[in-house]
């Protein structure tokens, strides 16, 4: 009797402090920039964040891609604030058509893992027409990285066709907070 009642107070702590740590993540989008370097080609018709909730930013884009874009090439990396945006470490390149079809990627995985349920960028090349996000907001349960407490920038560059300069830009600076203590 005694030992089930200590069994159920530690399953009741464990429940309390899960809840916890669970409320403590913040992870949540704290700037958005878009740019088109070639506007016969791609057309930002909106990139804007929308605050919900103190937790809950969302992320809506759309742009026109006027000519089918074929080969896409998608330069990323992300950053770290410390005194303004530092390299960090992460920098790779993807072929875009090819992870669409593979995944064959680790970090552009867990990129794509945050959006796809709010995107109808879902399917492999060729892209044409209205690139949408919709509605997109981070969920720290997906993150299957260990993540450091910061600020960061993940900044995409996209190159369509065989152009050697970017055709446009996406920058996403979001906030990774783990407080095990003050719960929020
Ligand atoms: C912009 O894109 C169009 C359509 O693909 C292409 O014909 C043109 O050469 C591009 N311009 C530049 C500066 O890359
Ligand atoms: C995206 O922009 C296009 C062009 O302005 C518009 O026709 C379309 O309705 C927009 N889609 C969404 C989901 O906002
Ligand atoms: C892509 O997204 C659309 C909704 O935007 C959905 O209907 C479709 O099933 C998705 N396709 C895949 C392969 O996930």
């Amino acid at each position: 009797m005694r030992s089930e009642l200590m069994l159920c107070a530690c399953i009741g702590i464990f429940l309390i402090l899960n809840l916890n740590v669970n409320n403590a993540v913040i992870f949540r989008f704290t700037n958005v920039v878009c740019e088109s370097h070639n506007k016969s080609w791609v057309l930002w018709q909106n990139c804007r964040l929308k605050a919900i909730s103190r937790s809950k930013v969302i992320l809506n884009m759309n742009a026109t891609v006027v000519y089918p874009a074929n080969r896409v090439k998608i330069h990323l990396k992300l950053y770290k604030k410390a005194n303004g945006f530092k390299p960090w470490l992460l920098e790779r390149n993807v072929d875009a058509c090819r992870f669409m079809r593979q995944q064959y990627d680790p970090i552009m995985k867990i990129v794509y893992g945050l959006f796809k349920d709010f995107t109808n960028v879902n399917h492999t090349c060729p892209y044409m027409g209205s690139q949408i996000v919709k509605g997109f907001y981070l969920r720290p349960e997906l993150l299957t990285l260990p993540f450091p407490t910061g600020d960061y920038m993940l900044a995409m560059r996209w190159y369509f066709g065989m152009s050697a300069s970017p055709t446009a830009d996406t920058n996403v600076s979001f906030s990774f907070v783990e407080d095990l203590l003050k719960s929020t």
